[in-house]
């Protein structure tokens, strides 16, 4: 068990790969998802308050993830047919506006902790238990953005989501961007790498750019 606990992932690399059950049959990660963005994500345990909220949310957000080119996979310590009479139970409750939910994504049963222990999701809280990790993969199966919460605390969906448009706004028009970034608002240039692009950015006179110094310079999105 103290063997799982450390081996994190890192930003930019390669994600680890497995075969698992889930509860909509046998994944390969990352080959299955291959040209898609993943989020892959773990919760401590089934049938436990904080998690069903998620799952509530994140399955009510699922359509609205795969018009973003976005897939799901959750993860737990839990059996196959925990995970199974869960998500049922889930389908019979009402919170928050939603109701009726059904879990459409697959949920990896791993209750030898083989796909947690490979992704860092034992952590020093639990050595039975996942803590909330949230993976995000990009099509080339490269991960861009690690999360982790700890058990007591719920995840806010919206930033998950903002993150998965921050990353596509980011790889599409070559930017970053600013603090609080929202879809439509202004995007960073890249810092200039030589002293000329430095002076040069200064002196332009592009109606659609604006600098405050010759670091920080904006292209106006609206
Ligand atoms: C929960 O999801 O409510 C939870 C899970 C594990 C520990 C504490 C809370």
């Amino acid at each position: 068990m103290e063997d799982n606990i450390g081996r994190m992932p890192l930003i930019g690399d390669p994600a680890p790969s497995f075969k698992a059950v889930t509860t909509q049959g046998i994944i390969n990660f990352p080959e299955d998802y291959k040209g898609k963005w993943v989020i892959l994500f773990s919760h401590p345990a089934d049938f436990t308050p904080v998690c069903t909220t998620e799952f509530m949310t994140f399955a009510s957000m699922a359509d609205e993830f795969k018009s973003l080119n976005t897939e799901l996979v959750g993860l737990s310590v839990d059996s196959l047919y925990a995970h199974i009479a869960w998500l049922r139970k889930i389908q019979e409750l009402e919170w928050n506006g939603m109701k009726n939910v059904e879990v459409k994504f697959p949920l990896i049963e791993d209750i030898k902790m083989d796909v947690a222990g490979k992704y860092g999701m034992i952590q020093s809280q639990s050595t039975t238990q996942a803590v909330r990790a949230v993976f995000f993969v990009d099509p080339k199966g490269i991960i861009r953005t690690i999360l982790y919460y700890p058990a007591s605390l719920g995840r806010n969906f919206n930033e998950i989501k903002r993150i998965i448009l921050g990353l596509q706004k980011a790889d599409k028009d070559s930017v970053a961007t600013p603090a609080n970034w929202e879809p439509g608002d202004d995007t960073i240039i890249p810092t200039p790498g030589s002293c000329g692009v430095a002076k040069e950015r200064m002196e332009n006179k592009d109606e659609n750019k604006y600098c405050l110094d010759w670091f920080l310079c904006f292209n106006k999105e609206k």
